[in-house]
């Protein structure tokens, strides 16, 4: 077995930008109701009984304590034409959500994104402390699909399946 026994900064952004991920904007909601939200690639399924997924927020991300607080989340799953929400949810906008006709989940009341691909409403299952992120496993409360093709991430750049 190869085991790195130190790994830089570089290599370890390197190897995982080579694997293609799907592209979320994860949502959750303050005290008062108010949306928050950014863009995640670090989400994937976990199981099926019961329907649990996983997302990973930096112990940076602005969203952290309002989810810890509400203890729910949404994850909607970006289209092929949807670079720009993903943008907008990883840049320094005041508020992210200006502008967007969002609806409310009905079990959390966390945004969901219009014409997005797919949405998943979750409460907090289990939560773990990893590094410098918080893993959050969620039970899925209430979730949808529309049409259309995945927006992708991939070696820094936004993908698109092939037809
Ligand atoms: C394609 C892409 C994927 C990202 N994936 C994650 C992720 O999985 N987890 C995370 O915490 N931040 C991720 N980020 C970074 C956050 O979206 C970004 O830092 C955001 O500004 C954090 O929200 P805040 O500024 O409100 O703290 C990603 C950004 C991009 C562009």
């Amino acid at each position: 077995m190869v085991r790195a026994v130190s790994l830089s900064d570089e290599q370890f952004r390197a190897v995982m930008g080579s694997f293609a991920a799907g592209v979320t904007v994860v949502t959750t909601r303050d005290a008062g109701g108010r949306p928050l939200g950014l863009t995640v690639t670090a989400f994937c399924s976990v199981s099926a009984a019961p329907p649990l997924c996983l997302v990973c927020l930096s112990h940076g991300a602005s969203a952290l304590d309002a989810l810890c607080d509400s203890g729910v989340f949404a994850v909607n799953l970006l289209s092929q034409d949807q670079a720009e929400l993903s943008r907008r949810f990883a840049g320094d906008e005041a508020d992210r959500f200006q502008g967007l006709e969002i609806e409310r989940g009905p079990e959390t009341g966390c945004a969901l994104l219009p014409e997005a691909l797919g949405w998943l409403e979750c409460r907090v299952w289990q939560r773990h402390p990893a590094g410098d992120h918080e893993v959050f496993i969620g039970e899925l409360l209430s979730a949808g699909t529309r049409p259309g093709q995945p927006l992708a991430y991939f070696r820094g750049r936004y993908a698109m399946l092939a037809p």
